[in-house]
């Protein structure tokens, strides 16, 4: 079964290191195929030459997130989500180049987690959503899908656990022949903070359908690490350095 990963990502200081960090993660994984779009007016020479010396199967994508939905700087990050419209525009490509048919796992990888190989073979097996725990998330250590006697019941998370589906992105995985039978499902550019998840889910499994993976959701396979923004003091001292791609 071929796993199609879903990479929202934006340019930054840090961009190219954290997608050299996880193509070199998804190299190492059979059957991948890396969906990877932009948050850009156009795709970027840095991410087309990135993604063209991989070594990876992949599409590349574009969508600029539009301004009403844009964070500014001074926004707190939990006011609007990230990388919405730019998972949004993957399930359409998936929509429009894939055959209800076909085999396929969805997973939505942000570029600056931590995935351990494992959680890919774990995922490989999905028949309708796949879930497991995410390490260092929501203020917790990890948290997880609840499971008793094989089944989900709940979750442990540090905000709002009562929330219809209380899992971080990283969270789950969805098979390819259910998010194409079902064509409204999406994620909600206004879902209200931590309901994003929530709002995609929702149009496709109920909470007695999921599939605990990991142990019956015992193990950490995915960290949601994040990556510190670098300080730049001495780089106006040193001036331009304008013919080196970081
Ligand atoms: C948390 C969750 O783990 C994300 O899945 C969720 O999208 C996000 O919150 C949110 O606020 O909506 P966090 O580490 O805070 O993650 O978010 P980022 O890693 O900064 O962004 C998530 C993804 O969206 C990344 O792949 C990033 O490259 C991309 N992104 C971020 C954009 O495409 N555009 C942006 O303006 C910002
Ligand atoms: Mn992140």
């Amino acid at each position: 079964t071929p796993i199609y990963v879903v990479t929202p990502t934006y340019t930054r200081l840090v961009q190219k290191a954290e997608l050299v960090r996880l193509s070199q993660t998804l190299l190492h994984v059979k059957g991948l195929h890396w969906i990877v779009v932009e948050d850009a007016p156009a795709r970027t020479p840095l991410v087309s030459t990135l993604l063209a010396q991989s070594g990876l199967s992949f599409t590349h994508l574009h969508v600029e997130t539009p301004p009403e939905l844009q964070r500014q700087e001074s926004d707190p990050t939990w006011l609007r989500p990230r990388g919405v419209e730019q998972r949004n525009r993957a399930l359409q490509w998936l929509r429009e180049n894939r055959q209800p048919s076909d085999p396929g796992v969805v997973y939505f990888a942000d570029d600056d987690n931590t995935y351990s190989l494992r959680l890919f073979e774990e995922m490989r097996s999905t028949r309708r959503v796949a879930v497991w725990p995410v390490g260092l998330v929501g203020g917790v250590r990890v948290e997880r899908p609840l499971v008793e006697g094989g089944r989900v019941v709940g979750f442990r998370a540090g905000w709002r656990p009562t929330r219809p589906f209380a899992l971080d992105m990283a969270g789950f995985a969805v098979a390819l022949p259910l998010l194409l039978a079902t064509p409204r499902a999406r994620f909600d550019p206004r879902a209200e903070r931590g309901f994003l998840e929530s709002s995609l889910l929702s149009a496709l499994v109920s909470l007695d359908q999921l599939e605990p993976k990991a142990d019956n959701c015992t193990k950490v396979l995915v960290w949601h690490t994040r990556t510190e923004k670098p300080k730049m003091k001495q780089e106006e001292l040193l001036g331009p350095e304008p013919n080196i791609e970081v």
